[in-house]
């Protein structure tokens, strides 16, 4: 079967190690025109919708969180309903990612600084930051419901992102803790973030930030980056993902306030940026 993935991200590099060895992938489709003529894996990156004419496929995986507007200008152009098969892994991984989680924690080994991720879902990497700060409290912020209707009004008044109630529901803080090799260190904020984090008094050596939208994410500037240690790391998720648009303004915006640039460095998995403390 010949299909298509559309997604070069993270979530298209997913699929396709799940789906290569029984389908055939004759290329991926990416509405970021930045993309057209790039590979992942090898493949070639074909450009949006407009390059699926005179193309032969029998699928087109969907390989992203914004697959409603995807199936939409697909459709748009012509694809029918039959041929699109909407593929998100629950959990996606990026070994880059967790490479410099283990090599970073090593820096820190013996430490008992905190540790902190924002924005949790299913605990996939919040479970590994446990596991490399065995000695660390672990402190997880999430509403364990998905998004807020707060933090969308702003994503959607200001065109950052479209991201929709119900998005990142499938959760449960026992699930969570389920995965946890140290769960005695962990310490659950449920609820909305930053109300969640009042009377937290700590200093960190590492925190995730992965709210994936502007106001938790610049509320998790504000509160995390004077408590940690200098050196230590604030990882942004998603600085790099174009529908995403909140993650870097609001990074822009904390640096207006402090009056000053932070130090950025790509952690080379083209998601994320390290923010080192000063
Ligand atoms: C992309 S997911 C996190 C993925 C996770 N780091 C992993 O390893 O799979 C984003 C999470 O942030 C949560 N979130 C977004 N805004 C929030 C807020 N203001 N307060 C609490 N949680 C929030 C969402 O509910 C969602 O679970």
């Amino acid at each position: 079967m010949k299909v298509l993935i559309y997604g070069a991200g993270m979530v298209g590099e997913q699929i396709y190690r799940n789906i290569k060895d029984t389908h055939e992938v004759i290329g991926f489709l990416d509405s970021n025109p930045e993309k057209k003529g790039r590979a992942v894996e090898g493949i070639k990156i074909l450009g949006g919708p407009e390059a699926l004419s005179g193309i032969e496929y029998d699928r087109i995986y969907i390989a992203s969180t914004f697959w409603k507007e995807i199936k939409k200008a697909l459709s748009s152009a012509g694809v029918d309903d039959d041929k699109m098969i909407v593929d998100i892994p629950e959990d996606v991984d990026s070994p880059v990612r967790n490479t410099f989680l283990e090599c970073y924690a090593k820096l820190f080994a013996g430490t008992d600084l905190a540790v902190a991720e924002g924005g949790v879902f299913r605990g996939e990497f919040a479970s590994k930051i446990n596991r490399c700060f065995p000695g660390s409290k672990l402190y997880l912020f999430d509403t364990f419901e998905g998004f807020d209707s707060r933090d969308i009004k702003i994503e959607k008044m200001n065109d950052f992102s479209n991201p929709e109630i119900g998005n990142f529901s499938n959760t449960s803080v026992e699930l969570v803790m389920s995965k946890m090799a140290h769960p005695e260190n962990v310490e659950i904020h449920k609820g909305y973030f930053p109300e969640t984090a009042e009377g937290v008094d700590d200093t960190f050596c590492f925190v995730n930030l992965d709210f994936d939208l502007y106001h938790p994410i610049l509320e998790g500037l504000r509160f995390f980056y004077p408590k940690m240690v200098r050196g230590s790391v604030v990882l942004v998720h998603d600085y790099y993902h174009a529908g995403l648009k909140g993650v870097k303004e609001a990074i822009d915006d904390y640096e207006k306030e402090i009056g000053g640039k932070l130090i950025k460095l790509p952690i080379g998995d083209n998601q994320s940026i390290a923010l080192v403390k000063e």
